[in-house]
């Protein structure tokens, strides 16, 4: 079955042009003009744009904190709803259990039959004994690429200290896996926390006096110079600070391999959002914790001309009456994170695109194009293009709604940007060739998600694996 989606405007990281798409079973196989002969069914995309399915990089459907879990895959229907095809998860591996064993387990058990957007896995480094270190060479076999380390954290199971991270890189470095490090001053946060509980200070306010942007910015120069020695490139996930993007900037400059992403609540919100009334900060509560309008600003810069080159959610689905209210009487145990998946693409094209700060190839090169490559999937993933998986969606930039979390389908009882407009509505999503979403309605089903490898070496590009002393060759992988 052949379907053609006609007369759209379709957009790359690259260039945009008024064309069609013609799908066949799961792939693109043709993209250009008047393609009607050879096509079953087509649909009408006038007045639309046609963008690659996004690649949000970062999210958490299986994350606990202090004995609170995430909600989990079963709300992945949420991601596609606002135009993310694909997700990469977060596995923290068990105690005792090797890393991909931990990960597979739960893709058996769970992920597999309840997933609605495409996925892949970061791994991420718990138990750090040398067999750990040692399994870094064989993830690209099993179609993990990435190893994540947490700096912050301390007392946490998944908190990693430098000896760790200098480990990983290593291993990493060798098998073409990239590390991604959450960078902020442990022990300088667990100082400043127990220093405002024992002033009273228990309101989610102080959430962000007890990590200012100076225990990122620390951690975030401490692991470049861990890579650096270790000769390794470096993803930096969730850059919230002005200072902290510059660090990263100074470092690309320098010619290391040092790579980093934002996430679109900390170009949207700031540290005011923690002072809501009635504990309804506690919905801000993240980390590393929201800043000022003038780092806003300086994000949005960043991401406009590449500094950091990929915008994530770190959505994490937490409850607010039933689970953020654990920390109602101290804000340390307010579980960390909160949700987004769903409003990405809106977002960004509302107040990025139609403001003018990024400009629409921008936009799908920080949504889709840019992330598949972060992760190695841009084998199938990120770009409307021929032999590319059909992961589509189409948007109306004629409709326009406010954010609500009535409307939405994350399966948590409130929403990160309620109130906040969208221009622009997301009409259709094709998932591989499969309609999962028809005039804003969601019709895929549990398991339409599949599990989707990365290649190592993501972030090697020639010159750069010249740079760090590599020279494998890229590794064959099945399917
Ligand atoms: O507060 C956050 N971001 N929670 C999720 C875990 C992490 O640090 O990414
Ligand atoms: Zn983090
Ligand atoms: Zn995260
Ligand atoms: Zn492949």
């Amino acid at each position: 079955m052949r379907t053609l989606i006609k007369n759209g405007m379709i957009v790359t990281a690259v260039d945009e042009f008024i064309g069609d798409v013609l799908i066949d079973g799961e792939k693109i196989v043709a993209v250009g003009e008047r393609l009607d002969s050879i096509a079953d069914h087509t649909i009408d995309a006038q007045g639309k744009y046609v963008l690659p399915g996004g690649v949000d990089q970062h999210v958490h459907y299986s994350f606990e904190f202090k004995g609170e879990r995430v909600r989990g895959f079963e709300t992945s229907n949420a991601a596609v709803a606002g135009g993310t095809t694909t997700v990469v998860e977060f596995v923290n591996q068990e105690q005792g259990k090797g890393m991909a064993d931990t990960i597979f387990d739960m893709d058996k058990n769970e992920v597999a039959r309840q997933a609605m957007a495409d996925y892949s896995y970061h791994a991420v480094v718990c138990d750090p004994v040398d067999t750990t270190f040692e399994e870094i060479a064989d993830l690209p076999s099993k179609g993990i690429s990435t190893v994540k380390l947490f700096m912050a954290y301390k007392g946490m199971a998944f908190h990693s200290d430098d000896e760790a991270l200098y480990k990983a890189l290593r291993a990493a470095k060798e098998a073409g896996v990239t590390v991604m490090v959450h960078c902020e001053n442990a022990d300088v946060i667990d100082f400043l926390q127990k220093k405002l509980i024992s002033e009273g200070k228990t309101d989610p306010y102080y959430h962000a006096e007890s990590r200012p942007a100076m225990v990122e910015l620390e951690a975030t120069q401490r692991v470049i110079n861990l890579a650096a020695m270790a000769e390794a490139p470096v993803y930096i996930v969730h850059v919230t600070a002005e200072d902290v993007m510059k660090s990263i900037r100074n470092a690309k400059n320098e010619g290391l391999p040092v790579y980093g992403e934002t996430c679109v609540q900390y170009l949207m919100l700031d540290e005011s959002d923690l002072s809501k009334p009635d504990f309804e900060g506690a919905k801000y509560v993240l980390s590393p914790a929201l800043r000022t309008k003038a780092d806003q600003n300086a994000l949005w810069k960043a991401v406009g001309n590449g500094w950091l080159n990929a915008i994530s959610t770190d959505h994490c689905g937490f409850d607010w009456a039933s689970q953020k209210h654990m920390g109602v009487d101290d804000f340390t145990n307010i579980p960390n994170g909160a949700p987004g998946v769903e409003n990405r693409l809106g977002i960004l094209w509302t107040y990025g695109v139609n403001t003018g700060k990024i400009s629409r190839q921008r936009f799908v090169d920080l949504f889709a194009t840019t992330p598949a490559k972060n992760m190695g999937l841009d084998h199938c993933k990120g770009h409307i293009g021929v032999g590319m998986d059909a992961d589509i969606v189409l948007y109306d930039p004629n409709e326009s709604s406010i954010i609500s979390n009535e409307n939405s389908l994350h399966g948590v009882d409130y929403s990160t940007f309620e109130g906040y407009k969208q221009e622009g509505k997301v009409d259709k999503v094709f998932l591989r060739g499969k309609l999962m979403v028809d005039d804003e309605e969601f019709i895929g089903e549990k398991g339409d998600g599949k599990f989707i490898h990365g290649e190592p070496f993501a972030l090697c590009f020639e010159n750069t694996k010249e740079a760090i002393g590599l020279n494998q060759s890229r590794v064959e992988l099945p399917g």
